[in-house]
């Protein structure tokens, strides 16, 4: 690229828009040249109005420090200065779906890490090598929109990305139920151990609307695009559990699963290891090489271990076995605010360049 794409940040001193900012230091294609918040931070340089939140283990990129921060709610001015924005703003669910489509409107394509407008039927939800093909629904919503380049992509929940690319890649053999528990970390909670020390040592049984979110997004991601829609797919049939751990990166979810055509273990195996998508074939930037790998060893994947693997954006399988009352049960691992947050946000960004969809103003 002769140009690199000028990119914003809305919600840029939060946990995720922290995870955007390291990401995007020396990013081939993007570079960060806005950075928005609330009313509170706005006016105060990206340095002070993190203060002593900044929550990443790389320092804070010295291209940032300065930026004055905007306020989110500019819509006009904050549109003016860039090609298009990551959105990563905690406010109310419809607050997020009104301004997310206000800079649509400016022309400005949005690409979300938010939950607001993941149900919205022509707005694509694409994990990159599942359902890239999704992207071809933004015809439809520029038309309802009224807009020649503005658009609203998202990225699925963080909690699913540890078994829902098993699901693609087994999708000849039929997974017909599932039952899931996730064992996911405090950082997408945007929380540190510091910031929540009620944590250690800890289990909560509770996370607000993500069993619904686990059960559900892995159906939209699975479906197709019908009549400038996005249509669910009917299967597989998923009950999850959702719980708290004492851990800070890494969403770990153990799976059973039933199928319509009950593979063998070796062909499950080999199906995973050589399942790849548009990243891969277009080489984005942030691809993974190898999107999913998996461990022979007994006690993996370990979130201490593997959490990391491909930089965050690989997803790691392990203790693929036959179970009693399922056909088989096994053990997923992705790094939630990596590749179930803003690093599959970026992909998605990549991807949208790469289909023409992002482009400069
Ligand atoms: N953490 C994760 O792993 C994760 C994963 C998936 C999805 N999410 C979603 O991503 C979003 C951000 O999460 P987070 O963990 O990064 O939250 P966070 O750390 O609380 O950050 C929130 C950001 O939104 C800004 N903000 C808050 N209220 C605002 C308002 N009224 N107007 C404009 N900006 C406002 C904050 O600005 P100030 O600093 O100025 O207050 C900050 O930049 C949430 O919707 C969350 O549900 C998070």
């Amino acid at each position: 690229m002769e140009q690199k794409l000028k990119v914003g940040i809305l919600g840029a001193t939060g946990m995720v828009g922290q995870r955007f900012i390291s990401l995007l230091e020396n990013h081939p294609w993007f570079e960060v040249v806005t950075v928005a918040a609330s009313p509170r931070s706005a006016g105060k340089t990206y340095e002070e109005a993190v203060g002593d939140r900044w929550k990443m283990d790389t320092p804070m990129p010295e291209a940032v420090k300065k930026l004055v921060v905007l306020n989110v709610n500019d819509v006009e001015h904050v549109a003016s200065t860039v090609d298009f924005v990551f959105s990563a703003v905690d406010m109310s669910k419809d607050e997020i779906k009104a301004i997310e489509e206000a800079y649509a409107k400016t022309e400005t394509p949005v690409v979300s890490n938010n939950s607001a407008h993941r149900w919205t039927p022509d707005v694509p939800m694409v994990v990159p090598e599942i359902n890239a093909d999704h992207f071809e629904v933004i015809k439809d919503q520029k038309k309802r929109l009224g807009t020649t380049r503005g658009f609203i992509a998202v990225k699925p929940n963080c909690s699913i990305q540890s078994y829902a690319p098993c699901l693609a890649a087994w999708k000849e053999f039929g997974p017909k139920e599932l039952v899931v528990t996730t064992y996911q970390a405090i950082s997408g909670a945007g929380k540190t151990f510091k910031d929540w020390p009620e944590m250690v040592g800890n289990i909560i049984p509770f996370i607000g609307g993500e069993e619904e979110k686990s059960e559900q997004e892995p159906l939209r991601v699975l479906g197709k695009v019908e009549n400038g829609q996005i249509v669910k797919a009917e299967l597989p049939k998923i009950t999850c559990q959702c719980v708290r751990v004492p851990v800070l990166n890494g969403h770990t979810a153990a799976v059973f699963i039933n199928f319509e055509k009950k593979p063998t273990k070796e062909q499950l195996i080999e199906k995973l290891v050589a399942f790849k998508g548009f990243p891969q074939e277009a080489e984005l930037p942030s691809a993974p090489k190898q999107f999913i790998q998996y461990l022979e060893e007994d006690n993996r994947p370990q979130v201490t271990e593997d959490v990391n693997y491909e930089r965050g954006m690989g997803v790691s399988i392990g203790r693929l076995r036959e179970d009693t009352m399922f056909d088989y049960k096994f053990i997923g691992l992705s790094h939630n605010t990596v590749r179930g947050a803003a690093g599959g946000a970026v992909l998605c960004a990549e991807a949208l360049t790469a289909k023409g969809y992002i482009a400069a103003k």
